[in-house]
């Protein structure tokens, strides 16, 4: 490249260094779990999405293999060409089952799914309302899309109503959120959205990536929790986090929907399918979740004992229920050093700053696991206290 050009990119990442913020990539040389080896060093894992422990599952690594023997590894194509196996539909209709919903479009990825679909069912004359936290893909969903954007303040009612009443010269209007929002483990007002969406003939879109396998009866997710179960008009979600953690995604809903997002839709035509694999082991993934009640009720216990300890020692943690556990910083390069100091007491957490989260908002992310033991759960409360009072987060004893 040339040298003027190349100069363009090192200044930008010399700037991002010198901020501290430089973010590493740790290699995994063991499955995704619990307790994972990391330069041959086995660590406890708090940061993977792996929420019920799922990744590592013999039974879902069994039904992953079964499909390795039966129906090969790649499609080597697209689905409507030939890129669609029996195993394929039969997770969308179990998808579909699972969340009470008439029909699911699978996709590559979830970043794919809410690609995908507003620029397929919404035009010019329509308009989104989109909470200012949603997930990136989410936002650059909406801005593929010619609909006219309305972003309400996060989480403010008062704010959407506003908005969607001085909109209702467009001819659609869909309100679209996150079910859980993803760096604060906060559950989005479903309920609220609902009322609202009702009152000026809005249709509603949730993301439920974090949400769905977790929360509410059976596992269903967000929707379930907030009681909102057949008002969601359409639900976008992830293969990668509880339902097996491999990767893939989906939109489930409205039958006319997604049957126009399968015509239509351009990462649907365009990119090729999941592998077979995956669409088994998910599918056993989702059985296991609705057969063994036991896998969400350890995760919710690990997580309130969790929240309950890092509040005792004095950190300022989101509150909530959710196994996404904010621990407030406010200082990129101390949230960059508390997560410097837990690796090396075998804790991985990651610490996230500006542009993953608001400037000002640093913070150490903790994600708890059904995979997790109370050990381990005892022994990072305790590495977390040591590096917290080393750190200068928590006062000296
Ligand atoms: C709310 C939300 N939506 C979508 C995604 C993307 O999911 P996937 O990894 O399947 O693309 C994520 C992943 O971080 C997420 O947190």
């Amino acid at each position: 490249m040339h040298e003027e050009i190349t100069s363009v990119f090192l200044r930008q990442l010399e700037h991002i260094q010198e901020q501290g913020l430089k973010k590493e990539e740790r290699p995994i040389a063991s499955p995704q779990d619990a307790h994972i080896v990391v330069k041959d060093r086995e660590i406890l894992n708090l940061c993977a999405n792996n929420y019920l422990g799922l990744a590592n599952h013999p039974a879902v690594i069994e039904a992953a293999a079964q499909a390795l023997k039966t129906r090969g590894y790649g499609m080597a194509s697209v689905r409507f060409i030939c890129g669609t196996q029996d195993l394929h539909q039969s997770l969308e209709n179990c998808i579909s089952r699972f969340l009470e919903t008439e029909e699911t479009i699978l996709y590559s990825s979830c970043f794919d799914a809410n690609t995908g679909l507003f620029e397929t069912l919404f035009s010019e004359e329509d308009a989104i309302f989109s909470d200012t936290l949603n997930h990136a893909s989410i936002i650059d969903g909406i801005r593929l899309c010619k609909a006219k954007r309305y972003r309400y303040r996060h989480t403010d009612m008062d704010d959407l109503e506003c908005l969607l009443k001085n909109a209702q010269k467009h001819r659609l209007r869909i309100v679209a959120t996150d079910g859980v929002f993803s760096m604060d483990g906060e559950i989005a007002p479903l309920a609220e959205i609902c009322d609202l969406a009702e009152t000026y003939d809005a249709l509603v879109m949730v993301d439920d990536s974090h949400a769905t396998g977790i929360l509410g009866k059976g596992g269903r997710g967000s929707i379930a929790h907030c009681g909102v179960t057949g008002r969601v008009d359409l639900i976008t979600g992830t293969l990668g986090k509880a339902l097996g953690g491999a990767s893939g995604g989906f939109t489930s809903g409205r039958r006319p929907l997604i049957d126009l997002l399968r015509q239509r839709s351009r990462p649907y035509l365009f990119s090729n399918s999941i592998p077979p694999i995956i669409a088994a082991a998910a599918k056993k993934a989702i059985d296991l979740i609705a057969s063994a009640p036991e896998l969400r009720n350890r995760l919710l216990e690990n997580t309130a004992f969790f929240r309950k300890g890092l509040q005792a020692l004095g950190f300022i943690i989101k509150r909530g229920i959710h196994p996404i556990i904010p621990i407030l910083i406010g200082d990129p390069v101390q949230t960059q050093e508390m997560s410097r100091v837990l690796f090396k007491a075998g804790i991985y957490a990651v610490a996230f700053s500006y542009p993953v989260v608001p400037e000002g908002q640093d913070r150490i992310r903790v994600q708890i696991s059904a995979a997790h033991s109370r050990e381990d759960l005892k022994f990072a409360l305790q590495q977390f206290e040591n590096a917290g009072k080393s750190v200068g987060i928590l006062a000296p004893t």
